[in-house]
């Protein structure tokens, strides 16, 4: 089972607390394209505020005598990874996973909306917080973007045990005042005023962050979507998480509850909820129209291929998203997505591209897939530079991947002869296995 590490560093920094890691080094270059050193140095040190940073990555050979003297970590036969970046998932989902229905809305109505009204008890929130917690340190996430439940308690509950963890996380309460049932619809009002508490409580207390979270258009009133949109204002630094355009039944009936807007995504933007830091699961039925809004606003979608598969919503159009130069990144979606490892997610966005390449689309490298999870993924978020990546300056999140795992693997990636090779077959023949170990900040 992979392990945080790396806990209770000192809070002042000193060069004796810096520490050398090595291994095989993956990480990536400004413009998305791989870094990888077959004998790598990774060195991080506590920076003012006790969190573990890095202040060299590359050949070993190139650096270790810069940093003689210091401890040395070697983890011979490893890959030593950024992180990984999960760009929207739902904590309360998590006993929801593998659940059929048929479609979203039916999906929704008979697992979903009835588990989460369970979240109204602290004590069962804060016991599925720390088993989700452990399953993404498990898969080596060590950045997401979660939805809770509308009940406040649910974001109490995942962000005092993502703070015990000293994770980078960040959530919000959802919003939903109709079209939904008892038990998880809120008050307009209230709901307004519980997530301007959240964000007080929560925001930038550590490492962790506060998502307005409206559910989707279909459960919010306009009173409390612009409520939402006036909130983000009064706060720009906080993020922006919801749903758009997943399902066709659920794009009808947005469009009939909302005829004025240009479009689904239209509906948002018109409250002010498109803006950078606004993240829109899914994203798939979008036309090109919907597409340049996304660019000029800096929103970016979570591309969440399992998910789509299992509900059948559809496929995200990459060769469309690229041709607009929208931002996106890969995300589980548990529990609509099937399975909260990034290498499930990375295989299943693959098979999307495919599917997108017999419409002219394109098809996905395994850098640009493994990318999209880490450091595109951070980028979507204005993380960039911050988490998903392994580049000087970088929180020190990382995971050590074991590529011998189990016998198919050792025999596959000992054959590989490029990185590109190494990565496709970790990626086709990765899960949890192949997570060694988890090192948060
Ligand atoms: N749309 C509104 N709520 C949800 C949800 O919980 N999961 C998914 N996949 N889509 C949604
Ligand atoms: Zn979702």
């Amino acid at each position: 089972m992979a392990r945080a590490a790396w806990r209770g560093a000192p809070r002042t920094p000193t060069v004796a607390a810096m520490h050398l890691y090595r291994s095989a080094l993956l990480r990536f270059a400004d413009d998305g394209s791989a870094l990888y050193d077959e004998d790598g140095l990774l060195a991080t040190a506590p920076d003012e505020r006790g969190v573990q940073r890095v202040v060299a990555a590359g050949p070993w050979q190139a650096l270790a005598a810069r940093h003689a003297g210091q401890p040395v970590t070697h983890w011979p036969g490893r890959l030593i990874a950024p992180g990984f970046v999960d760009l929207h998932i739902h904590y309360p989902q998590t006993d929801v996973i593998g659940s059929p229905a048929d479609g979203l809305l039916p999906w929704l109505e008979t697992y979903t909306f009835p588990h989460e009204s369970r979240f109204a008890d602290p004590a069962y929130a804060a016991g599925v917080a720390r088993f989700f917690l452990d399953e993404l340190a498990r898969n080596g996430v060590t950045t997401a973007l979660a939805f809770a439940t509308s009940h406040p308690g649910s974001v109490d509950a995942l962000m005092a045990e993502a703070r015990a963890r000293r994770l980078r996380l960040i959530g919000g309460k959802v919003l939903q005042d109709r079209h939904s049932p008892d038990g998880v619809r809120d008050q307009t009002e209230q709901s307004l005023i519980d997530t301007e508490a959240l964000i007080h409580r929560w925001h930038g207390v550590d490492r962790l962050g506060y998502a307005i979270t409206p559910r989707f258009a279909p459960t919010s009133t306009p009173a409390q979507l612009a409520g939402a949109g006036e909130i983000a204002a009064r706060h720009p630094g906080v993020w922006i998480q919801s749903h758009v355009a997943e399902n066709v039944d659920e794009i009808r009936w947005a469009r009939e509850l909302f005829p004025a807007a240009r479009s689904y995504l239209g509906v948002y933007g018109d409250c002010g909820l498109l803006r950078e830091r606004a993240i829109y699961a899914h994203c798939i039925h979008l036309d090109d129209a919907d597409r340049a809004l996304m660019r000029e606003t800096g929103a970016a979608a979570a591309v969440s291929p399992t998910s789509n598969l299992f509900l059948g919503s559809g496929f995200f159009d990459y060769a469309a998203a690229d041709r607009a130069g929208m931002a996106y990144g890969l995300a589980s979606d548990v529990g609509g997505g099937t399975s909260f490892s990034p290498f499930r997610t990375m295989l299943a966005a693959y098979y999307v591209g495919r599917e997108g390449q017999t419409k002219a689309g394109v098809s996905l490298s395994p850098e640009q897939l493994w990318w999209q999870h880490t450091a595109g993924a951070a980028r979507a978020l204005g993380l960039e530079g911050v988490v998903g990546n392994l580049q000087p300056g970088c929180e020190a999140d990382f995971v050590v991947l074991n590529p011998a795992a189990t016998p198919l693997l050792a025999r596959r990636t000992q054959a590989a002869s490029s990185l590109a090779e190494l990565l496709f077959a970790l990626i086709v023949l990765g899960d949890d296995r192949l997570v060694e170990r988890t090192v948060i900040a």
